[in-house]
């Protein structure tokens, strides 16, 4: 079977339903503070609306659980879509109902609407059929672009596709499936494989399923104390899953049963204070009892980019160290600026909070993808097949 794209139907006065992933992160003011995701949809609502498509919009925003709350309302989102698209965008109050229907009902050729939080409906989390087919009755096609969110089985992911006749996906979930099979699939090797961020536990699944696909590994962030903990080495007062010690020692014991560089850091970066600008550089065998490691070391980053010079592919998730604070955010940045060094490398990063890094780093550009999803692509690259393209795969 195959799942068909946006730019195989006659979208002309068609009302096509696109759901995308508007989930972004805003202040307290709900000002927008990354609006990777409204940029990346903008390719299929232009392409909709510039084929004479009536363009209606869905997404869910945060977890108001089935209840109508004005902080997950997307009008203030609709307010930075505006500013990207150069053009007001019209909202609506709901997103199923006769209100909503006689909006879309006066939309011309062209024209585009956004509706109003999709799981201010309790229907929407539950994959509930009977509002499954009130969003369905909006349109005459179907466009997911929501990769962030494809590993739900909501109702405007999954149920909506049985109501739909003409189903596919939008340029940004195509090329999501694209890039993260490739990955998986065929990698030019060596390939080699960035671990951080906070939890092994999180992360177990897809580990396991990297180790067999992939050849190398870095591990850095919070998860590499975990791992160094595991080896014996004392970590201080430092962030690691004490509970997950085992599983990181079998980790380990796999990756040299199949003779994989598993590659830790050889000295860190600790602080006594994590809001404080107090650092320094230590070997891992001098991590004091009262700091924390908060990144990797000066050797580390060396050691680290040296790898990575001599890779053809490259996936990367979790930042090296507690990058929020610009005092801790060096190692992460370092790894950044070596990876869009090299020329003819596949680089994929993928987690919420490690694209987030990759694009303060100003280095995003240099990637070849800069996935999107955040349990959607750590599930993706497990082979678990996510619910939202498995709904388009009909042709
Ligand atoms: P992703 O969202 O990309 O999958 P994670 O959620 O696993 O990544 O991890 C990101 C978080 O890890 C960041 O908030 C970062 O501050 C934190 N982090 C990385 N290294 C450390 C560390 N040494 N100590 C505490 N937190 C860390
Ligand atoms: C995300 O931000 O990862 C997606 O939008 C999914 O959101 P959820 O975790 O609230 O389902
Ligand atoms: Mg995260």
């Amino acid at each position: 079977m195959a799942i068909k794209r946006v730019d195989d139907f006659d979208l002309n006065n068609k009302r096509v339903f696109i759901r995308v992933d508007f989930n972004v992160p805003q202040d307290e003011n709900l000002n927008v503070t990354d609006d990777t995701r409204l940029k990346a949809a903008l390719p299929t609502i232009k392409h909709v609306i510039s084929h004479g498509g009536k363009a209606i919009l869905a997404s869910h925003l945060g977890k108001p659980k089935g209840q109508i709350n004005p902080k997950y309302s997307l009008k203030p989102i609709v307010k930075f879509l505006s500013e990207l698209l150069g053009f007001s965008v019209p909202m609506a109050n709901d997103c199923i109902g006769d209100e909503v229907k006689k909006l879309v009902d006066n939309l011309k050729p062209g024209d585009l609407i956004v509706l109003e939080n999709l799981r201010f409906h309790i229907g929407e989390e539950k994959n509930d059929p009977q509002f499954a087919k009130a969003l369905a009755e909006l349109c005459d096609i179907y466009i997911n672009d929501a990769f962030g969110a494809a590993h739900r089985a909501h109702a405007s992911i999954v149920g909506i596709t049985q109501f739909v006749k003409d189903v596919g996906a939008g340029f940004l979930l195509a090329n999501e499936n694209k890039y993260l099979s490739k990955l998986m699939s065929h990698p030019e090797r060596p390939f080699l494989v960035i671990l951080g961020g906070v939890k092994v536990s999180d992360k177990i699944g897809v580990i396991e399923k990297l180790l067999e696909v992939a050849d190398i590994f870095l591990v850095g962030g919070a998860m590499a104390t975990t791992f160094l903990k595991a080896m014996g080495y004392n970590v201080g007062k430092s962030k690691y899953e004490e509970d997950k010690i085992d599983v990181a020692k079998n980790i380990l014991e796999k990756a040299k049963e199949k003779n994989k560089p598993f590659i830790l850091p050889t000295d860190v970066i600790v602080t006594d204070d994590l809001k404080s600008n107090f650092k320094k550089c230590v070997h891992i065998n001098e991590i004091p009892d009262d700091m924390m490691v908060v990144d990797i070391g000066e050797e580390t980053k060396k050691i680290f980019c040296y790898e990575i010079t001599s890779t053809k592919t490259i996936f990367w998730n979790g930042p090296m160290g507690l990058f929020e604070n610009p005092a801790f955010q060096e190692g992460t940045f370092a790894i950044a600026k070596c990876i869009a060094n090299l020329n003819n490398v596949v680089s994929v990063v993928g987690g919420g909070d490690s694209a987030a890094a990759v694009r303060k780093s100003g280095y995003a550009e240099y990637f070849t993808h800069v996935s999107t999803g955040g349990g959607a692509t750590l599930e993706f690259l497990e082979g678990i097949p996510l619910p939202g393209i498995k709904a388009l795969d009909r042709y």
